[in-house]
């Protein structure tokens, strides 16, 4: 278990399609997982895909922690490790939102994102996950996933001038200051 180095934009590792798990049981994803948890955690990040650790494998981890001082209005997210995730939008609504992201650090972006979603997978000890959600949680999931297919929120803005460093953006009342 380590804390491992998070690859930034940039690293064309970030770019790959990930492959699915063949063997959710097999030792070196206990690894992964691992190294994972122990990356996020010393990063307090909202959510880490295996890609931003340079693994091309089909796994996040979201959540936890209870509220992410980096977004103090969301609600929780249930602390989440899922294993070759599959997304289906429930809805035709979509939601802005800003975001980061630990492989562009110092950054933030206003994205569109699925309101209400239904994610299912594999968790950890290799049970199914399905859950149907919404909002915060259905967009960091979203977003997580979306480094699976090598995609980072910048490819996907809702406008190009929603896009910044944190200070500056906080300057000009766009996000909220994060006290800290
Ligand atoms: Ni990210």
């Amino acid at each position: 278990m380590s804390v491992r180095q998070i690859l930034r934009l940039g690293d064309p590792r970030l770019r790959q399609r990930a492959k699915a798990v063949g063997d959710p049981f097999d030792s070196s994803l206990a690894e992964l997982i691992a190294d994972l948890e122990d990356t996020m955690a010393a990063h307090q990040g909202a959510g880490l895909a295996a890609p931003q650790i340079g693994v091309a494998l089909r796994v996040v981890l979201f959540g936890g922690g209870g509220v992410n001082p980096r977004y103090p209005d969301a609600a929780p997210v249930p602390h989440t490790l899922l294993i070759n995730p599959v997304l289906t939008p429930l809805a035709d609504e979509q939601q802005e939102g800003w975001e980061g992201c630990l492989s562009v650090p110092g950054l933030r972006g206003r994205v569109r994102r699925w309101q209400q979603l239904r994610y299912q997978g594999l968790d950890a000890a290799g049970n199914k996950i399905e859950r149907c959600v919404e909002g915060f949680h259905a967009r960091v999931v979203q977003h997580e996933c979306d480094h699976l297919d090598g995609v980072l929120f910048p490819d996907k803005l809702s406008d190009p001038a929603a896009f910044g460093f944190i200070p500056e953006l906080e300057a000009a009342g766009l996000i909220p200051s994060v006290p800290g």
